[in-house]
């Protein structure tokens, strides 16, 4: 019977509370890979270690395959009862086996090995989360290469500033991702210590070979402290963080596909592939992915957050928060795999309206600087005067309802009086792009060679 004062929805009463708050096999089963992964390299150890006969590890060994099987072909019954993906293994085990099974368990405790396999769990997942990154980099340096010489607004506060080129604004995309990869891959070192054989918290009395079973499965060394390896949760906690800031980014660039993609704008297309209709206006099409995209950095960033307010204030050792670290930490990395996909996709498919970029860089007045330099570079005036002279100078063509190019020189000379003809040659948006050629500017023949650098390094790296 429920408790009359507090049992409410709850038909059974406190011990179905209880099971409900305290079983994580509804989620944690995503581990049993990892699990039974642990559980070999464990077991071969054990044996190795003369700690188990020979017998028992390989009569659990060919246990652990059936679990194996059965887990893969869908037959597995996760119970909710057995609390953890751990036991549920560790208990139809004992099925197959019969006794021995319960040899496995020896100098090991479930704070060890939940750290391990979330650490394995990780790994794996940073792994190809960098390949995903990689992916996208990829894409996104092909289409820069494609478009090193077309010509689009520049912004600053979203206001029309210089003009650029579309393939130098995606290189930065480029950048921003090598950086967040260098982070994932920073994560992963610090990451790779076994906290395999800590047992509950204080190392056992076995006499186990910690480096061996870190070596099987792929670290690159035992941690060193048993009570830090089982309360350590900063391995998520940087996956997590790494994974919010290329969030982040991915929601800026799918701002922009957002913006872009407006009618007001025009500046891109994204395939059919990657539009939805609207069920009610048929003119539309709707940038679903890339808003998807966008919000995404929402659950991930949460996720991070999330689990830093589980561990703050967490006494030594392991807690049974930390259980909690799971789902975010799962729904985290998949939705920003997605995501990354998603974002390769739309990449990959999507059509720039080159006219319609280039006129915008013509308007707004995006060449005004270009003129400032102008006067700077050949009346030697100082910039500040030649910055003021140009303001005048947009002025009239405000006035006038015209691009700077289009005033006469006439006009030009009632503000300047020593301006000449020549300084047409810089006001057209082509000219002023190519005129940029500082190290890391956006001048076409300085993009066409980063894109084409980096295009080498990342094909380097698929190899
Ligand atoms: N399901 C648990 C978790 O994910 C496993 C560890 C349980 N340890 C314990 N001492 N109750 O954290």
């Amino acid at each position: 019977m429920s408790n009359a004062m507090w049992g409410g929805r709850f038909e059974s009463g406190p011990a179905a509370i209880m099971e409900e708050i305290n079983a994580s096999v509804e989620f944690d089963q995503q581990l049993w890979r990892q699990d039974i992964a642990g559980s070999r390299a464990h077991v071969a150890m054990l044996a190795q270690q003369h700690i188990i006969t020979q017998e028992d590890c390989t009569a659990i060994l060919k246990g652990l395959e059936q679990v194996e099987r059965e887990i893969e072909g869908g037959t597995f019954v996760f119970k909710r009862s057995l609390e953890d993906v751990h036991m549920n293994i560790e208990s139809r085990l004992a099925e197959i086996v019969g006794p021995a099974a319960g040899r496995l368990h020896t100098a090991r405790s479930r704070n060890d090995q939940v750290a391990t396999d979330m650490k394995l769990w990780v790994r794996d997942t940073l792994d190809s989360i960098d390949q995903q990154m990689r992916d996208l980099q990829l894409a996104l340096v092909e289409r820069a290469v494609e478009f090193s010489g077309a010509v689009m607004p520049g912004f600053t506060h979203l206001q029309s500033a210089q003009p650029v080129t579309f393939g130098h604004h995606l290189l930065a995309y480029v950048e921003m991702l090598g950086r967040d990869r260098g982070r994932v891959q920073d994560a992963r070192k610090r990451l790779n210590e076994c906290p395999l054989g800590a047992a509950a918290l204080a190392g056992t009395s076995f006499p186990i070979d910690r480096f061996a079973t870190a070596k099987t499965l792929g670290f690159d060394r035992p941690t060193a402290n048993s009570l830090d390896s089982v309360s350590d949760r900063d391995f998520a906690l940087e996956a997590l963080s790494s994974a919010s800031i290329c969030a982040m980014h991915l929601s800026r660039l799918a701002e922009e596909l957002v913006i872009w993609t407006t009618p007001q704008f025009g500046f891109v297309r994204l395939s059919d592939a990657f539009s939805t209709g609207s069920s009610i206006m048929p003119q539309k099409r709707n940038p679903d992915a890339a808003e998807l995209v966008r919000a995404k950095a929402g659950r991930i960033i949460g996720a991070m957050n999330g689990l830093l307010i589980v561990m703050k204030g967490l006494p030594m050792t392991y807690a049974k928060d930390m259980q909690e670290d799971k789902e975010g930490t799962f729904d985290a990395l998949s939705s920003l795999s997605l995501s990354l996909a998603a974002m390769t996709g739309m990449i990959r498919d999507l059509t720039p309206d080159t006219k319609m970029m280039k006129k915008a860089a013509g308007s707004g007045y995006a060449t005004a600087t270009d003129l400032a330099d102008w006067l700077v570079r050949t009346l030697k005036m100082p910039f500040r005067e030649a910055h003021h002279a140009t303001a005048r100078i947009v002025g009239l063509a405000t006035a006038r309802k015209v691009g700077l190019e289009k005033l006469t020189l006439q006009e030009l000379q009632t503000i300047e009086p020593r301006m000449t003809d020549a300084v047409f040659a810089v006001l057209g948006v082509e000219k002023s792009v190519r005129s940029r050629l500082s190290y890391g500017g956006t001048a076409p023949e300085l993009v066409r060679k980063q894109a084409k650098r980096w295009l080498a390094r990342l094909q380097r790296e698929a190899r």
